[in-house]
């Protein structure tokens, strides 16, 4: 396995790679790798002659200080799972490689409102942060196939909308969120839950199943918010951020369920002051 620590060396790996006619596939991470970050590495394994995982905690999309500081680090257990699965390339930038003068970087890329509501709402800046870091990743690693998780959807559906608008020549997966035997969406922030609220950590999941069901029932969003808020309540430490339904055309909030069109509805919410995220498809 080559492990690359700046941008010139992968660069020069990978452009012979591509003279040799090999796919490359991508895998952007921030580490603290888990079972959901592995199924996108399988995937991109799969597809692809040679897979590059990224692990960089990209300060830029975190719109807290203390979330920054307390993100995971494990790149020692990471390097050991990549090698294990039979990743080829791990790219593990400093900061300086990415943002060598923070106080230059001056472009933003703004996506026509996707990035302002939900997580956007709930985390001004992150998504801009995301867009920008994966604008800069796919330029440096030009892969043919890109992999990322159905967990974040609203990640996925802002790349999907970068790829599309600049015209990025990229195929992009969306793999499924990979679960606890509970139901808990995995996440690299799920080892910050304290043991004793372990066990109600799943409730945002059933919480979600149980909504998916009023939804099908003919419920509107305004009645499965109040459910989730009086569902959530009755298990401390559990604190609901959001619930909604949007199409996942172009990720547009929804009032009720539509018959045709896929539509997600995603939650976020706390267990004391860990965040969760997650979401289920209704069609
Ligand atoms: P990170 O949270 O490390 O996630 C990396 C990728 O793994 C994302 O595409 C995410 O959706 C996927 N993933 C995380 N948990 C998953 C699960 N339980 N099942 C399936 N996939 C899962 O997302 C980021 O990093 C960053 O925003 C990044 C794209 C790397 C940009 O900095």
């Amino acid at each position: 396995m080559h492990v690359f620590k700046t941008n010139k060396d992968l660069i020069y790996f990978l452009e012979n790679e591509r003279i040799k006619g090999n796919k490359i596939g991508f895998v952007p991470t921030m580490g603290a790798l888990h079972p959901g970050h592995m199924a996108l590495i399988r995937n991109a394994l799969k597809d692809n002659d040679i897979s590059v995982c990224s692990i960089f905690v990209n300060p830029t999309q975190f719109n807290n200080e203390e979330d920054l500081k307390k993100y995971p680090r494990k790149v020692e257990e990471d390097l050991g799972k990549l090698e294990h699965e039979g990743c080829q390339v791990v790219y593990l930038p400093e900061d300086h490689e990415l943002y060598d003068d923070p106080s230059m970087l001056r472009t933003t890329i703004n996506f026509g409102g996707i990035e302002n509501i939900l997580e956007g709402r709930y985390r001004p800046g992150h998504l801009k942060g995301v867009g920008l870091i994966v604008a800069k990743l796919f330029n440096i690693v030009k892969p043919h196939n890109a992999y990322f998780g159905q967990k974040d959807i609203q990640q996925f559906y802002l790349i999907r909308q970068l790829i599309h608008d600049l015209s990025y020549d990229i195929r992009l997966h969306c793999i499924p969120t990979q679960r606890e035997e509970d139901g808990l969406a995995m996440s690299s922030r799920n080892r910050r839950i304290p043991p004793e609220y372990r066990p109600v950590a799943s409730k945002f999941y059933e919480c979600l199943l149980e909504c998916k069901q009023l939804l099908k029932d003919g419920q509107d969003v305004e009645g499965i918010i109040s459910f989730a808020n009086d569902y959530l309540s009755g298990f401390f430490p559990l604190r609901l951020e959001y619930i909604a339904l949007v199409g996942t055309e172009d990720f547009s909030l929804l009032n009720r369920k539509m018959d045709s069109g896929q539509q997600a509805l995603c939650i976020a919410g706390y267990i004391d002051n860990i965040r969760i995220i997650d979401n289920v498809l209704l069609n």
